[in-house]
């Protein structure tokens, strides 16, 4: 008896793993498996849902990433608005990382000579796209934080701000207009 239970345990344990031949007989049917053949080109218009840029994969490609947007009233009034509400928190409304919290978490001044001139416009909209070490990304969600909360050109419109409307700023910005 006891043997017997045990054979049947023993049994039991590829039906537990699924490792029956017949176990997969579902799964291998004459169908286009993920990965297969050549993949439906997407619909005309659609967009990715996930927000991830099409073509750069981190901070260091985006480097030489030429600003499509031109730096017109229009773009630096919407680049500003996005600022107050997605930078100013942590850089401060002047971005002198002035505010309550910008020493806490180490927060940098974005109107010195080092985010002004040393930094590309590529590299300003990958940190806003990806993230930094710290600062959380607003193009991709990620674990770290991040959203997709900026769409590729409101990135480029917070980047003409950041470097063509930043260092305009009154020493106390007024709120969005
Ligand atoms: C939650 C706080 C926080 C927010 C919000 C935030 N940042 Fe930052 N940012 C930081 C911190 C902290 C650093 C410095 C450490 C690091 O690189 O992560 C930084 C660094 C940067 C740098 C320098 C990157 C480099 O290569 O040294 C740039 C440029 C920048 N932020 C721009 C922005 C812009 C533009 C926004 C708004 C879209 C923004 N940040 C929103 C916290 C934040």
């Amino acid at each position: 008896m006891r043997r017997l239970n045990i054979l049947a345990a023993l049994l039991a344990i590829p039906s537990v793993a699924l490792a029956w031949p017949w176990s997969q007989d579902m799964m291998n049917q004459p169908s286009i498996k993920p990965q297969e053949g050549v993949m439906t080109p997407f619909p005309k218009r659609s967009v990715p849902v996930m927000g991830i840029p099409t073509k750069v994969a981190n901070r260091e490609e985006a480097r030489d990433l030429v600003n499509p947007i031109a730096v017109t009233a229009a773009s630096l009034k919407k680049g500003r608005n996005l600022f107050i509400i997605y930078c100013s928190a942590c850089h401060g409304l002047t971005g002198k990382a002035d505010s309550p919290i910008s020493s806490k978490i180490g927060a940098i001044d974005l109107t010195d000579d080092y985010v002004q001139k040393s930094l590309s416009e590529g590299w300003v909209w990958g940190t806003i796209t990806f993230g930094s070490y710290v600062m959380p990304a607003y193009g991709i969600p990620n674990e770290l934080g991040g959203s997709n909360d900026l769409s590729p050109e409101e990135r480029w419109h917070v980047v003409n701000y950041l470097k063509n409307g930043l260092l305009n700023e009154k020493t106390t910005a007024v709120a969005i207009n």
